[in-house]
């Protein structure tokens, strides 16, 4: 079976290429690719391919690609559909080892079978496959331009990975008006094969590419993305447009873990965790491959803003609290170093007010005293233009303190509001590559999407110093999760046996229980009564008050079948619930087969959560975490992670959600035990993670006591994956 990633080096930086279906009529895909490779100044062998030979664009045509000289690196297919598979063949006959197939009319059409049968053939051959359904690949690496769009790229340090075709042809030339440099740009249409996860590999090593944009619209191997995106971001940002309803949310919603994935939800959270930076618009994309591309990163979080304007001084506040920039705001510290430089009716305070007389040499000494300070680590400059501003000058002073910061590795923006000459002077800088915006809200969410990248990698160099622990194969893993969380696998596993012999995908309630104990997870106090003595025994063994719930594996919602009885005090009030418990069940099913009556410890009420495991089809384990109660079932305040996760990220899953201040008690209560519920959440995801066989597990609620006091899960419900299992399930 081929490795993946096998000769993704040579899709790159190939040194030949065939064009299958060349044509020599100007209007045709074959021609337009052939004349971009030829004109775009690839080095490497070209070798066009046409049942009728002859010349075109001067070089020789190959009749088929069996008669071209040499194995080549790269085919790039471009006959219609029903010839394609017989052209991959001669393909992998005649040792190409990449082929890019532009011809449309696939699975995107509904034409799965043959797409399979292609991709499948050539897998097994070693054969990698980009497409079908795309508009090729252009590599500055090897200077490749493979594609039917423009042929003039500009090549530079921006990678895009697009799975629209139209939109990514439309980048093309988008990026050149915008001056973004493209290292590569490669379309990867419907995925038989290549998908973003292999790119990657390639892009994350190859040292000229700074930084890469994903436009994704939908994920099959969310797994494999993750972990490919997991090392990516350590060494480089990456920008995600996503688009699209995923196919996630047809998934049938076998709990609440299951039925509030909303699927951008999940794709959101878990591209965070990635350590991705996700763009709402291409417009955000781009200024963020602009900006990151060229910056360098900061060396602390302090930053300041410089300002010949109040008002856009307090929108550019704003926006820093919105996107996650701190203010630098020693008073003392700010007026010792801007005093010199700003006039006695400006202000020395955060933003440092140059008033509207400012001229570009006090901008160059406010800007120059913000540069030598070690205590400032990045500068957001204003412009608004003034009739008093030698506007000759506003480019000269841009340009040249962008180099100045550059140089001390400093990053620093502008943002220039105004008339004609503002524009021009803005224009005239975005060719030259300057940080420069006009709107200052785009100007401070890039300096954020610049922090958010530079915090991520801080944070995991810090955890890779603590835990050298590294994912490596799955025995490995799951060996490492048993140890860390303590999980009994042998009793687990012994467990999902049993279930599975008795042919059914669900546990029951005492099940889940012996499950949760074997997962070191707290659960009140249980024992099962067969008759009203064995009840009585158990309630007082247990302590009053208890609740007793039928147990049967026919009655799934034992409410709905009063199958439940709460806070019973005293052995009159067992007597009673345990005789209506048995006439109702009786009723409600007169066919079920009742195991006996689960009398349990009557948990305290404190704060009830929710938190939920499953394996999902597209991104594999995934946790969830909420507050039980409305704030699940009305306000859907939940969040969402893959695992694995560390203590850290579970953190920020807990704080992501809106109600999380009642977990650190309100109205005079005490602070809930939060680390309780974090080693819930792992132990969760780390059994998911540990057992194929589970595919939901949802602990609601979870009742989590004061700081220290730990918690409880009271009610779990446990479901097995279907696959070798009869369907006994609800
Ligand atoms: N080997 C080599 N050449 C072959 C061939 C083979 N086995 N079989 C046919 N050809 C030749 C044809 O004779 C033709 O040559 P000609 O122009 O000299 O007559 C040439 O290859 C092209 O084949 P043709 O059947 O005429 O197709 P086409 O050029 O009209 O269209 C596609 C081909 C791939 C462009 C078209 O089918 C398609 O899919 N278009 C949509 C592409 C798209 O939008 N992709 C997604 C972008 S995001």
């Amino acid at each position: 079976m081929q490795i993946k990633g096998g000769h993704i080096k040579d899709l790159f930086e190939p040194k030949s290429i065939a064009i299958v279906g060349v044509s020599n009529k100007k209007s045709k895909i074959g021609y337009k690719i052939l004349y971009n490779v030829i004109s775009g100044g690839y080095e490497g062998n070209i070798y066009p391919v046409n049942p009728k030979g002859g010349f075109i664009l001067k070089k020789k045509v190959f009749k088929s690609i069996k008669d071209v000289p040499e194995k080549v690196d790269l085919a790039t297919i471009v006959v219609s559909a029903k010839y394609v598979f017989p052209v991959v063949k001669e393909c992998v006959d005649h040792g190409v080892k990449n082929v890019s197939i532009i011809t449309s009319g696939f699975s995107e059409i509904g034409n799965v079978t043959l797409e399979n049968e292609i991709a499948d053939y050539a897998q097994k051959r070693g054969i990698r496959i980009l497409g079908p359904n795309i508009f090729g690949i252009y590599s500055a690496q090897s200077s490749l331009n493979a594609t039917f769009g423009p042929d003039c790229i500009l090549p530079g340090k921006v990678a895009i990975i697009t799975q629209s075709g139209a939109l990514g042809l439309s980048m093309i030339g988008k990026t050149s008006v915008e001056n973004i440099g493209l290292s590569a740009i490669v379309s990867v249409g419907n995925k038989s094969d290549i998908d973003e996860a292999d790119l990657l590999e390639y892009l994350v090593k190859h040292d000229k590419t700074k930084i890469i944009l994903m436009y994704i619209e939908g994920v099959c191997d969310g797994e494999t993305l993750i972990r490919s995106l997991k090392k990516a971001t350590k060494i480089k940002p990456v920008v995600v447009i996503k688009s699209g309803s995923s196919k996630r949310g047809a998934i049938a919603a076998a709990s609440h873990t299951g039925s509030l994935a909303g699927s951008d939800k999940i794709f959101q959270e878990i591209m965070e965790q990635c350590g991705v930076l996700r763009a709402e618009s291409i417009k955000d994309a781009f200024n963020w491959c602009k900006f990151l591309s060229q910056s360098s990163y900061p060396q602390g979080d302090k930053c300041v803003i410089i300002t010949n304007g109040g008002g856009i001084g307090v929108m550019a506040t704003d926006a820093c609290e919105k996107f996650g920039i701190s203010l630098y705001d020693d008073k003392e510290m700010l007026h010792t170093i801007f005093k010199d430089v700003t006039p006695d009716f400006g202000s020395t305070k955060n933003p440092i007010d140059l008033t509207g007389q400012a001229t570009s040499k006090d901008y160059n000494l406010a800007l120059e005293a913000a540069l030598k300070n070690d205590n400032i680590h990045s500068v957001i400059a204003l412009y608004c233009e003034t009739a008093v501003f030698d506007a000759d000058n506003l480019s000269h002073m841009i340009e040249e303190n962008s180099k100045k910061f550059l140089k001390r590795k400093k990053p620093i923006l502008f943002s220039i509001f105004g008339g004609e000459k503002t524009e021009l002077c803005l224009n005239k800088l975005k060719k030259k590559h300057v940080p420069v915006f006009s709107d200052v809200y785009e100007s401070v969410k890039s300096l954020g999407s610049l922090y958010k990248h530079n915090e991520y990698i801080i944070e995991k160099k810090e955890a890779f110093k603590k835990n050298k622990f590294q994912s490596g194969s799955s025995d490995v893993d799951i060996l490492h999760f048993k140890n860390k969380y303590n999980l009994d696998l042998s009793k687990i596993n012994t467990i999902i046996a049993r279930i599975k012999a008795d042919n059914r995908t669900f546990l029951l309630s005492n099940e889940a229980q012996e499950l949760m104990k074997a997962c070191n997870i707290t659960v009140p106090s249980i024992l099962i009564a067969r008759t009203l003595d064995e009840a009585i025994l158990a309630s007082e063994k247990i302590g009053y008050p208890v609740v007793m719930k039928i147990l049967s594996r026919d009655i799934i919602h034992k409410s709905d079948a009063g199958g439940v009885a709460l806070n019973l005090e005293n052995k009159a009030e067992v007597i009673d619930a345990y005789q209506a418990i048995m006439y109702r069940a009786r009723q409600y099913n007169p066919h079920a087969h009742i195991d006996g009556i689960e009398v349990t410890e009557m948990v305290k009420k404190s704060t009830e959560t929710i938190i939920g495991a499953r394996r999902d089809s597209i991104f594999g384990p995934i946790v969830m975490f909420g507050l039980g109660g409305i704030y699940v079932e009305i306000m859907k305040d939940v969040s969402f992670r893959s695992f694995p996760l560390n203590t850290k990220d579970a953190m920020a899953m807990v704080k992501g959600i809106k109600s999380y201040p009642l977990l650190l008690g309100v109205r005079g209560e005490k602070k809930k035990d939060i680390p309780s519920v974090l080693d819930t959440i792992l132990k969760l995801g780390a059994l998911v993670y540990c057992c194929p066989d589970i595919s939901d597990i949802e602990i609601n609620p979870l009742v989590v006591f004061k700081d220290g006091k730990g918690s409880k899960a009271v009610d779990v419900r446990v479901l097995l994956s279907s696959s070798n299992n009869g369907d006994k399930n609800e």
